[in-house]
């Protein structure tokens, strides 16, 4: 194998397929037939995302035209019946109709039962009728309750693989509860498909800020020095959502925010933030750096941690007046909507700086962001008025960098000024329409390139930094502190970022620009 096909740490010459495609033209030109099978067709996340991110790359031509879709699903259902239930997440554009048409001819549905090896059976009939090309490859993607994954994979397994090119499987989390269910879950997996074959999303892999931290850190000589424990006062990522856990009560209730959110996508934005120069970009390159810098992190302990449970807001509107346990339906419940957390990496690129994740539903509103405080102005001449400088990641809404910094207020003056460096998309890339992340996860998908895709050891150090935490919290019943609905959260959490040398000044608010 050629370096340029499997990234070589002599010559650096790796360079993935993904970096030429460009937004309007397929990089997928052998003559195979792709199979595209969407197991829990007739789910949330098939309607609201998978379906219409296959429609986007469809239209937008960036896959193969000789691929085919199909539904498949315990519910009996027919294609006609998906379609009317996406269409509310379709935006078809005027001109774009008669395509629009092309894409559902090419949607199959069948319905089965995901334990039932005839049903694959029928499946796997089905998808051969249509592979008239010498090359076949396919995809799986499990958009299913983890209690269903193991009997789909194997089932696929035994009756769908293709005889003629590649298969691939998307599973999407929760990849298990525990490092335990997760570590079945892997081995499991193993046992059918190689690592190459496994896909395990975290759709904010996919979002446009998030794969930027690679070139912002990698790209740039500006930040280099500075990353690190002598510049850096803190990390805080947070995602913070306005809505509350209607509507998902019952996978909710069971997992909590720390296993639907921080697990997964805070502890991968962690590590992109804190890992170290990857050898190239091939993604076991990238993948090999965000789980050595994983393994730096010592198990999160209760102390370390606020949890908090949202209540209504008498005087809101609405679903703001409902708690959580109106929007669950139940009596009682100690599960967290929100969690913040301190986790501390043991190297020496980082030790003594805190990283903070927080995350919650029901609050104030919804932004993703990654901020990174820096150390107080040594020696200040300014009589104590300068502030630290802060480089915010906008992840969303609204794509932006921006850095917080002090400056000579313009005029006469000689006060100082706390204003900012300002990239922010909508004005500086106009044109630009950003994919959404399902859409540039399914096309990495189609292409083999995984950097974006969670991997078995990721996934195992993401879990042992949380499991202890998670089955203390469930063996103690740990209460969670209440706060208001529509609010920043408990106040304890605001305390806890003090006293991890985050300091919130609450003397600026970044406008957005454009
Ligand atoms: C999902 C979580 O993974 O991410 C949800 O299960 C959460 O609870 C969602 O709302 C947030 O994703 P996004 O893309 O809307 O920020």
């Amino acid at each position: 194998m050629s370096c340029k096909e499997k990234g070589c740490s002599e010559c650096k010459s790796f360079r993935p397929k993904v970096l030429e495609r460009s937004d309007s033209s397929c990089l997928l030109d052998d003559d195979a037939t792709y199979s595209f099978v969407l197991c829990g067709a007739s789910g949330d996340l098939a309607r609201k995302k998978i379906y219409p991110a296959l429609w986007r790359l469809f239209r937008d031509n960036l896959i193969h035209k000789e691929t085919f879709f199909f539904g498949f699903a315990r519910t009996p259902s027919s294609v006609r019946e998906v379609r009317d239930n996406c269409k509310d997440y379709f935006q078809v554009q005027p001109g774009e109709e008669k395509q629009f048409e092309i894409f559902w001819t090419r949607n199959y549905y069948i319905s089965g039962n995901y334990d039932n090896l005839s049903d694959f059976e029928l499946l796997n009939k089905k998808i051969c009728e249509l592979e008239t090309n010498s090359l076949a490859n396919r995809l799986f993607y499990l958009a299913l309750p983890e209690v269903v994954y193991k009997d789909a994979a194997t089932n696929i397994h035994e009756a769908c693989m293709s005889k003629k090119g590649w298969t691939r499987i998307v599973i999407e989390k929760p990849f298990g509860h525990d490092s335990h269910s997760s570590n079945m879950l892997t081995q499991h997996m193993a046992k059918l498909f190689s690592e190459d074959q496994i896909y395990r999303i975290d759709h904010y892999l996919g979002k446009e800020m998030v794969q930027n931290l690679l070139t912002l850190r990698f790209g740039n000589t500006v930040f280099s020095p500075n990353w690190c424990r002598k510049s850096i006062a803190s990390v805080l990522i947070i995602c913070k959502e306005d809505i509350g856990a209607l509507g998902r009560k019952k996978y909710f209730d069971s997992y909590g925010i720390i296993r639907d959110v921080m697990q997964n996508h805070l502890i991968q934005i962690l590590s992109l933030v804190a890992m170290e120069k990857p050898v190239t970009l091939h993604p076991d390159d990238i993948r090999d750096e965000k789980v050595k810098v994983l393994r730096f992190i010592p198990e999160v302990t209760i102390e370390d941690v606020v949890l908090g449970q949202y209540v209504g807001d008498p005087d809101g509107e609405g679903e703001m007046k409902q708690s959580y346990l109106e929007d669950i339906s139940s009596d009682s419940s100690d599960t967290p909507t929100f969690a913040l957390a301190v986790l501390k990496i043991r190297n020496e690129r980082w030790d003594g700086v805190p990283f903070i994740l927080r995350c919650g539903k029901g609050l104030n509103e919804q932004k993703t962001e990654v901020r990174i405080q820096f150390q107080d102005v040594p020696g200040d001449i300014f009589g104590g008025r300068t502030k630290r400088n802060e480089l915010v990641i906008r992840v969303q809404p609204g794509e932006a960098i921006y850095i917080k910094l002090m400056n000579k207020k313009p005029g006469q003056s000689f006060e100082v000024d706390e204003t900012e460096l300002d990239l922010t998309y909508k004005s500086r890339y106009k044109e630009v329409k950003l994919p959404d992340a399902y859409k540039r996860l399914l096309l990495d998908l189609f292409i083999g390139y995984q950097t974006h895709f969670v991997r078995s050891d990721e996934l195992q150090e993401a879990w042992r930094i949380l499991t202890p935490l998670l089955h203390y919290i469930d063996k103690n019943n740990v209460k969670p502190i209440l706060y208001k609905r529509g609010t920043r959260g408990p106040r304890e959490a605001d305390e806890m970022c003090a006293k991890n040398n985050y300091v919130y000044y609450g003397s600026y608010k970044w406008v957005a620009n454009g």
